[in-house]
């Protein structure tokens, strides 16, 4: 079985991801969404919120399953049987960025990356831009699922109350 993981801290989930997640879903037998929950991040949705968030997204796509990982993408690559880290490329600037990663991935355990184009359609879009747009009132509808939207807009509205939305 072909096994593929598509690692990101998706916060929030975009369509932009959902368009790599679904290619990926094609080419390979799973794809294990995995999301980066380092703790010593600020986020503005808690690891819990963010692996919630991409089961519901993720629902009808066959063959992906989502998790939380801490640490090294290559021992969760290890530990679950991960033959490929999959990598969206949205501009040469990503493939800059991206390529010294996928590198250092292969000299520790082997693994190899796949990168795959974004559509036209979702070539700029990423979760800081569209959390900045959103803070500033923009629309972001275009670029994430309907529930997500409704997410960020409260969340965004939360952080704004007097007490900083403390949860
Ligand atoms: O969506 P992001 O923020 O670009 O995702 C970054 C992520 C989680 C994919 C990246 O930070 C990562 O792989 N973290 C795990 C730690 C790790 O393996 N670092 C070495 C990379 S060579």
């Amino acid at each position: 079985m072909s096994r593929a993981v598509c690692p990101g801290s998706f916060d929030p989930v975009t369509l932009g991801h959902l368009d790599i997640i679904t290619t990926a879903a094609r080419l390979f037998d799973e794809v294990v969404v995995a999301i980066g929950v380092n703790p010593s991040k600020s986020r503005l949705f808690a690891p819990e919120e963010r692996i919630e968030m991409l089961e519901r997204a993720t629902d009808g796509i066959a063959g992906v399953r989502v998790a939380g990982f801490t640490g090294l993408v290559t021992d969760f690559c290890t530990e679950h049987d991960v033959q490929a880290i999959v990598k969206g490329l949205r501009a040469a600037s990503d493939f800059d960025y991206e390529l010294p990663m996928a590198q250092m991935n292969h000299a520790l355990t082997g693994v190899e990356t796949v990168f795959l184009p974004t559509s036209t359609g979702t070539s700029f879009v990423s979760s800081s831009l569209v959390k900045e747009v959103a803070s500033f009132g923009g629309d972001v509808t275009a670029f994430v699922p309907d529930f997500v939207h409704e997410r960020l807009v409260a969340r965004i509205a939360e952080r704004r109350a007097p007490d900083g939305g403390a949860r």
